[in-house]
């Protein structure tokens, strides 16, 4: 095994690590690194379509005040208002950063920023770029800066695999697995930044790319750290309805924010009936809608009918959506894109302050991975992007004014033991794990998804419990598909926990077996020792 010290280390090449790893190299002259477990570019962040909330000083119509009120709306009683207000008051500053960065965001022919709406959202509020691509353009201009910066390093294709924590669990470092040699290597470090983002991955049907497998959630709560809200799952309403894949395209909201319907696919418009906002009702009731009718009338999908939005329009703001459709024979400009849920966005995650500290010293996290509050149990649209700056951005403040002793402590018990488990070789038989994957994937999707009930869970946690008896490598694994794997059942298992001790109904999280939400709301947490909801120790398990 390799050792080596970094002062700090990124685990994660989305927004929110890009942009930690940029606001670090203006505020120190230490060294950075960056770990990434396939190409640079490579990350949920890239496949962005909506765009990112500014609350920008010229929008007259919009203010703090209302964007705060709007998050806090669709959180559903768990977003921390100070935390929105954190946010909300730091937006117009860090947009503007990154168009100092080099993100073109599209203008009207005035020059002026253009601005769309989403569900949920009371005003035009939403800066998008390309059109619908405004995840690529701003992954593209960070990642060139990051690539240009000589006290930025890089391992690409290569994975972290356990987090080292000292005798006074403090962490101390991380242990990675270079993908393409095979070999391990440990990176000494006083402060560790788990960027991985989320977990779409777990589902059978989600709108997130392969990398999604919940890693650094995974890492955290392996360490010790307190896991907030995990119960709180964002499945998107419009997925494009295609044959089954690992990956879902997603057809943006925005497209429904420029004025197109969902409708059954006799013709029906039907989210009138579910809510007065309609099509553009909170992400979780639009859902459920869909959810509904489909199983009511056996439909395999609802239609997205786009054919009130003029062709120019489609065509300026909707480019690669278009493109996608046309490939799949679907003709957006005649109107019918047959589309239906699919997971989307955890808004549970690492339990972090606004500045990215967690529960454990020299661990912080920051981006979809992270949980601050700010999304409650249910996010508003395109509010995930801004988290993302505006918490690095604190973060990167915070970490430059500390000491980083970075010091080489193998000589620490507890460290020299689980490195020394990582340089053993101890397998058992090598196991199908595409199959044992999708066979937990599909069992998420049935039973831990949409519309949940504890018989269901139960049934997810019995066939879970059935995989990990099948499969059991709590350390070292034989490659990079078994790591991922142990992720996907640590955050099933975390899920499935934290969705049977909330008896209730709440945002993201809707129980069949108690759909009511109950007056008092309340965070939960699970860490290694310990689950409960705030207020409410529970006796579950
Ligand atoms: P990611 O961008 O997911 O980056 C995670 C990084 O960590 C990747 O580089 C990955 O390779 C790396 N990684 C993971 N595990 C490991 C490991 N073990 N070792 C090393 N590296 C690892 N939000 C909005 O606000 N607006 C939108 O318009 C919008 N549209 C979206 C559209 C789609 C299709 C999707 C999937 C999401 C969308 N979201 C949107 C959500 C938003 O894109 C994400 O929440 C956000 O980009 C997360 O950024 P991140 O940096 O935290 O994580
Ligand atoms: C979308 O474009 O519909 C996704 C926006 C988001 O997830 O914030």
């Amino acid at each position: 095994m390799k050792f080596i010290q970094k002062p700090y280390v990124i685990i994660g090449s989305g927004i929110a690590g890009l942009y930690t790893a940029i606001k670090l190299s203006e505020k120190t002259d230490k060294e950075i690194l960056i770990i990434t477990k396939s190409n640079l570019r490579e990350s949920n962040s890239r496949y962005a379509q909506g765009g990112i909330v500014g609350v920008l000083p010229e929008n007259t119509r919009d203010s703090v005040d209302l964007h705060v009120e709007d998050s806090i709306k669709a959180g559903a009683g768990l977003t921390g208002p100070e935390v929105a207000r954190f946010i909300s008051e730091r937006s117009a500053e860090l947009i503007n950063d990154l168009i100092g960065y080099g993100v073109e965001f599209d203008k009207h022919a005035d020059r002026k920023i253009e601005l769309t709406l989403e569900g949920a959202h009371s005003v035009n509020r939403i800066l998008h770029a390309g059109g619908d691509a405004t995840g690529r353009s701003i992954e593209l201009a960070l990642s060139s800066l990051v690539e240009n910066n000589p006290r930025i390093s890089i391992y690409k294709q290569t994975l972290a695999v356990d987090l080292l924590l000292d005798s006074e669990s403090r962490c101390k470092g991380v242990i990675v697995l270079d993908k393409n040699s095979g070999n391990y290597e440990t990176v000494f470090s006083s402060a560790v930044i788990i960027a991985t983002g989320g977990a779409g991955q777990v589902y059978s049907r989600t709108t997130n790319p392969s990398i999604a497998t919940g890693d650094g959630i995974t890492l955290a709560y392996r360490a010790g750290a307190t896991i907030q809200n995990m119960e709180f799952i964002q499945f998107h309403p419009t997925a494009l309805d295609f044959e089954e894949n690992d990956s879902r395209f997603l057809i943006s909201e925005s497209v429904r924010g420029e004025g197109a319907r969902l409708k059954t696919p006799d013709g029906e418009y039907f989210t009138c009936k579910y809510d007065k906002q309609g099509d553009l009702a909170p992400r979780d009731i639009v859902t459920r809608a869909i959810f509904f009718e489909m199983k009511e009338h056996g439909y395999q999908h609802v239609m997205l009918d786009t054919s009130e939005i003029p062709e120019e329009k489609l065509r300026s703001r909707f480019p690669n959506i278009m493109k996608v459709c046309e490939e799949q024979g679907i003709d957006i400009i005649k109107g019918n894109i047959p589309v239906s849920p699919a997971a989307h966005y955890i808004m549970g995650g690492i339990k972090t302050s606004v500045f990215g500290e967690t529960s454990l010293q020299g661990l912080y996290a920051v981006g979809e991975a992270s949980c601050t509050s700010f999304h409650g149990a249910n996010r508003l649209a395109s509010n995930s992007l801004l988290e993302c700056v505006v918490v690095a951005n604190e973060l990167a403040n915070l970490l430059a004014e500390k000491e980083t002793e970075v010091s080489v402590s193998n000589a620490d018990c507890q460290i020299g033991c689980l490195i020394s488990l990582y340089e053993k070789n101890k397998f058992d038989y090598k196991r199908d794990i595409a199959t044992l994957k999708n066979t937990l994937r599909t069992a998420m999707w049935e039973n831990a998804g949409i519309v949940r009930d504890k018989d269901g869970l139960n049934e997810a946690l019995r066939i879970l419990n059935d995989l990990k008896l099948d499969f059991n490598q709590p350390y070292k694994c034989r490659d990079a598909e078994e790591y991922e794997f142990r992720s996907l059942l640590t955050i099933s298992e975390l899920i499935i926990r934290s969705a049977l001790m909330r008896k209730e109904s709440r945002g993201g999280h809707f129980r069949d077996d108690c759909p009511k939400t109950l007056p008092e709301a309340a965070n939960s947490y699970i860490s290694k020792d310990s689950a409960f909801i705030a207020g409410n120790c529970c006796d579950m398990f």
